[in-house]
């Protein structure tokens, strides 16, 4: 996007009372994470139906973990970018400012976000598949293979807790998302392609219930005919101008 940020989504934004975030893997890609779709994304060079499901899972378990592993190191070496402070800012901006990912990067978090639905869940979280005991990453041994379960007598297979396909989504996560979306005066989407149910039907679903839609990315994707409002760009250099522009209005 060149130019300045539209006065539309100034003034849309100065008058509302509670907006609602929904992110996708776009928001981390200029941390440099990989998305999952498009020319260079993961879903490109891996199956998923062989990486993120239980089937896979359950039946290498070894090349699942490891999968998550490399993950982990690439995610535990960036740093969190300009569009995710940017939102973590708009946190403090607004009477209410919900969050809500699809991402597991946890890159929202370390710049700040605190009302944050995760709806895929978290990379940095671990639990067994037999007891539901919890770890995190640290906890955990570094090893290729997967860890198994200390607990007495368990010795289960520990499994990252991120949704994987054919799973359902954690329900407190949904049902708040479902309500941010629900009450939103403005609902802005930002890098994601909109391909993933039922994640993917919640900017409608805000639109169909009054919010103003506002998309952020750098290609249209099938939202974008339904968006009120299409910035076309990088979510690290136009998130940074939405909070600019909206403090130097607020400070007029
Ligand atoms: P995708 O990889 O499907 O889409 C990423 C989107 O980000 C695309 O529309 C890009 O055009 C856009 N994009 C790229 N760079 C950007 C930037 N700098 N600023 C803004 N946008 C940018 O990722 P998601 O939509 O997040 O699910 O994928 C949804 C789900 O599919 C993921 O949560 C994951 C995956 O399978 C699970 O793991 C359950």
């Amino acid at each position: 996007m060149t130019g300045p940020i539209p006065d539309s989504l100034i003034s849309r934004l100065l008058a509302a009372e509670r907006i609602t975030i929904f992110t996708g893997a776009g928001v981390s890609a200029e941390s440099g994470v990989p998305t999952f779709r498009g020319n260079e994304g993961l879903w490109k060079k891996f199956k998923p139906e062989e990486l993120a499901n239980l089937t896979a899972f359950m039946k290498n378990p070894d090349l699942v973990w490891e999968w998550y592993q490399a993950r982990r190191t690439i995610i535990g070496s960036v740093q969190p970018n300009a569009g995710h402070r940017a939102l973590a800012e708009m946190e403090g901006l607004f009477p209410a400012c919900a969050l809500i990912t699809q991402n597991v990067d946890n890159l929202h978090r370390r710049a700040g976000s605190r009302n944050i639905f995760e709806l895929h869940g978290n990379i940095e979280r671990n639990y067994c598949l037999t007891c539901g005991t919890r770890y995190t990453g640290p906890e955990l041994p570094q090893t290729g293979t997967v860890p198994r379960c200390s607990r007495a007598g368990c010795n289960g297979l520990i499994r990252p807790d991120v949704v994987w396909f054919g799973e359902m989504l954690p329900e407190d996560e949904w049902e708040g998302a479902v309500r941010a979306s629900a009450s939103a005066d403005v609902f802005l989407s930002i890098g994601t392609s909109g391909a993933v149910y039922p994640a993917a039907s919640l900017p409608l679903m805000a639109k169909q219930q009054g919010a103003w839609l506002v998309e952020i990315n750098p290609e249209p994707t099938p939202l974008t005919p339904s968006a009120d409002l299409f910035l076309q760009g990088l979510s690290g250099e136009i998130l940074p101008a939405i909070v600019r522009t909206l403090n130097e209005r607020r400070d007029q």
